[in-house]
């Protein structure tokens, strides 16, 4: 037993159990010897929606919530998003370490051999609808994938997980940059591997007639939001790739199944409801009424609250920054007026306040990517873009964690006690 236990005394029975503590925690399956007879199936935890249960241990991203600090690996979010690029980022979540000089080259290479995709790929894009949602084509197209790599079946296997890695993180903006020429009904640009990999990315998207300006500080300013976006330890999309991962199954399943979580306007669509909702707003005028709605209970502020932060989002303080640049370049977005009155109500309201409801990641990142030229529903695409090095360094950890088996949570039955099958003639 470990110096630190907790000690629960059953009322039912009368009799006591100790059992260990360990980081903060104890185990739930500690709390199966407490029965109250011999058939008795044992005390479960009950905890809907994740509120207070550790799922895994990881040494992957770090976050305080209270006082809102967000760490890659140790280093803090501030200064990987000053210093790093989103490759030399995606290396550290994945390797668990800076690359030296060398490394990174090595990666980006490695990368670049890789950005082509199959091309009945292109044909099966060319499928889909003209206004398809473009997060409805990313999961489709990326759970694909697993069709024309089948050896990615071979999970087990550290080569293939590597070259599965490399893969995703290659073809992914090839894919993401497709589905945006497809929205727009242009044609599909292919990788050019002269470019790194963000301007690679945006001269596939906006390139016209083979001719592109890139803008170095829009570039940048689209880095910062993906390395902003790299991980974020257990979220739903996050353990949307654990959880199906630990089926076994191929890594594109699993991220596709992560980009499906992710699509939902509670978790990365927050951005675009942000955008539809500044739209509604109108002008900064209807904002205090737009307030007394929100705290009347007709609807939500998107982009504000969070599951785990309770204090202003670290990584909406660093897009704020990104904002005032772009906005330089780009001229500045008219909607960011009625964000900023909006934040500035919300944050001395006591409705916000109590609530402690402070701005996250995505109350301002679709602004920004509105200013870049990308269109609202294309907002949550950037989103995958940014977290894809997080869901499989993620992946990679569940499947080398000898505690972590297929995902099964228990349940508490609360349906009908058995009964007998009624004839179809007698209901
Ligand atoms: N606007 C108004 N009220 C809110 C908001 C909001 N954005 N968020 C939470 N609240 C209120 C709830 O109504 C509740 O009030 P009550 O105690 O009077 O019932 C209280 O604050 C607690 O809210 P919960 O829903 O219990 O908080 P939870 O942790 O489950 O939800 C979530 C977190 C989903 C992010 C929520 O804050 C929300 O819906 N925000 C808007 C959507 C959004 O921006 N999502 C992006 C999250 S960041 C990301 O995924 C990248």
């Amino acid at each position: 037993m470990p110096d630190e236990t907790l000690t629960i005394r059953d009322n039912r029975t009368g009799r006591e159990y100790e059992v260990p503590i360990v980081d903060g925690t104890i185990r739930a399956s500690d709390l199966r010897q407490i029965k109250v007879s011999q058939d008795d199936f044992g005390l479960m935890s009950y905890d809907p929606a994740f509120l207070n249960t550790a799922s895994c241990r990881s040494a992957i991203t770090f976050i305080d919530g209270d006082r809102g600090i967000l760490r890659y690996r140790g280093y803090p979010i501030e200064q990987v998003a000053e210093h790093a690029g989103f490759l030399e980022t995606a290396y550290l979540l994945l390797e668990g370490e800076l690359p030296t000089r060398e490394q990174l080259a090595a990666w980006e290479e490695e990368v670049r051999t890789h950005t082509y995709v199959h091309t009945n790929v292109v044909k099966f894009m060319e499928g889909f609808r003209h206004d398809a949602h473009p997060m409805g084509m990313l999961l489709g197209a990326i759970g694909a994938l697993s069709t024309f790599y089948p050896d990615a079946k071979n999970i087990a296997d550290p080569e293939s997980r590597r070259l599965q890695r490399v893969r995703l993180i290659a073809k992914f903006p090839t894919i993401a940059a497709f589905i945006f020429r497809h929205s727009r009904g242009l044609p599909y640009v292919f990788p050019r591997n002269d470019l790194d990999y963000i301007g690679n990315f945006v001269n596939m998207t906006f390139e016209i007639g083979g001719r592109h300006e890139p803008n170095p500080v829009l570039q940048r300013a689209l880095e910062i939001l993906l390395i902003l976006h790299a991980d974020h330890e257990q979220n739903c999309s996050t353990n949307a790739v654990r959880g199906v991962g630990s089926s076994h199954v191929d890594p594109f399943s699993a991220v596709s199944a992560g980009i499906a979580a992710l699509y939902g306007p509670l978790h990365g669509g927050a951005n675009e409801a942000v955008l539809r909702m500044l739209d509604e707003i109108g002008s900064v005028e209807n904002v205090p009424r737009f307030i007394e709605q929100v705290k009347a209970g007709h609807g939500r502020l998107m982009g504000f609250g969070h599951r785990v932060y309770k204090s202003y989002d670290p990584r909406a303080k660093l897009i704020k920054q990104v904002a005032d640049r772009v906005f330089e370049q780009t001229g500045l977005n008219p909607k960011l007026e009625i964000a900023l009155e909006l934040e500035r109500i919300a944050l001395e309201d006591e409705y916000f306040v109590s609530r402690k409801l402070y701005p996250n990641v995505d109350f301002y990142s679709g602004l920004i990517y509105q200013a870049m030229g990308y269109p609202t529903d294309y907002f949550t695409v950037l989103f995958a873009l940014g977290r894809l090095p997080g869901w499989i360094a993620q992946w990679e950890e569940m499947l080398g964690d000898p505690e972590q088996k297929i995902a099964r949570p228990r349940q508490v039955y609360v349906g009908p006690a058995e009964r007998e099958f009624v004839p179809i003639e007698r209901r």
